[in-house]
């Protein structure tokens, strides 16, 4: 079984530097092989492995309410997989979370977060999924409820056509809280092949009112048999973007 298909994950709860006895999360998957959607057999990507392995390093991003009657979901997970970033940020930000994807895969969604559901509570975090298709990203989505917008929303492995950069923006712009607190956390591979694709994406994202706060680059262990570069980075909205959206 190649590391894309692996069943079990350790991700690092410590900081800075983690050792083989560092204390880690376990994160079941339920055998992702037998589910596609467009074209892509379901799978654990290196990306995810990568930002799910980096959250316990990041800013913790400030969940508290806005003020009331301005109620955001915690975190939302766009093209989520098989669910390993957003199970694990549920777990290490101690969090609700809803995992979303095309629906296809959301039966595997729903597994997954069944077969975690106990070591999340463990940590005080929770998940519910729902389909949440680019596309079309203003239809209610079930696990969020009435929730519409969601304070943090992560994104691993999601710009691999020429399409997704716009899609992904689309989603983006229509379900991260408006507020200086809101965070798009995503990690992709700096593949030749789709620089174009994420150069294209970091336009998008920058006219549509956002900025980068924090990046950074990570590969992944020998088990992936894999030397490609991963790219991370954290955004948030510029201050003049949300001065423009006041009444
Ligand atoms: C390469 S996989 C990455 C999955 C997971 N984030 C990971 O890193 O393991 C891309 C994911 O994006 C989803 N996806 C592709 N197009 C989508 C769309 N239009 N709306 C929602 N999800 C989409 C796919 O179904 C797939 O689960």
């Amino acid at each position: 079984m190649s590391s894309r298909t692996r069943l079990t994950f350790h991700i690092t709860l410590s900081t800075p530097t983690p050792t083989p006895s560092s204390p880690t999360l376990t994160i079941q998957i339920t055998d992702p092989r037998s589910t596609t959607a467009n074209n892509l057999a379901l799978a654990t990507w290196g990306s995810s492995e990568i930002l799910a392995n980096q959250l316990h390093r990041l800013p913790i991003p400030d969940f508290t309410a806005t003020g009331p009657g301005t109620q955001t979901f915690p975190i939302l997970e766009l093209g989520a997989g098989t669910g390993l970033v957003g199970l694990s940020a549920a777990a290490i930000w101690q969090q609700r979370t809803c995992l979303t994807d095309l629906r296809p895969i959301v039966p595997n969604l729903e597994a997954n977060i069944a077969a975690n559901r106990k070591e999340l509570a463990k940590y005080g975090g929770s998940a519910v999924c729902g389909v949440l298709d680019w596309d079309d990203p203003e239809t209610r989505v079930l696990g969020l409820g009435e929730m519409v917008r969601a304070r943090v929303i992560l994104a691993a492995d999601t710009v691999y056509s020429e399409e997704h950069p716009a899609l992904l923006t689309k989603a983006v712009v229509a379900r991260l809280e408006r507020g200086e607190r809101a965070r798009l956390v995503m990690c992709y591979p700096l593949r030749i092949g789709y620089l174009d694709h994420i150069r294209d994406l970091w336009a998008r994202l920058e006219d549509a009112g956002l900025v980068c706060v924090l990046e950074g680059r990570e590969t992944l262990d020998q088990s992936w048999e894999e030397d490609t570069p991963y790219e991370w980075c954290v955004w948030r909205w510029r201050e003049e973007r949300l001065q423009q959206q006041q009444p």
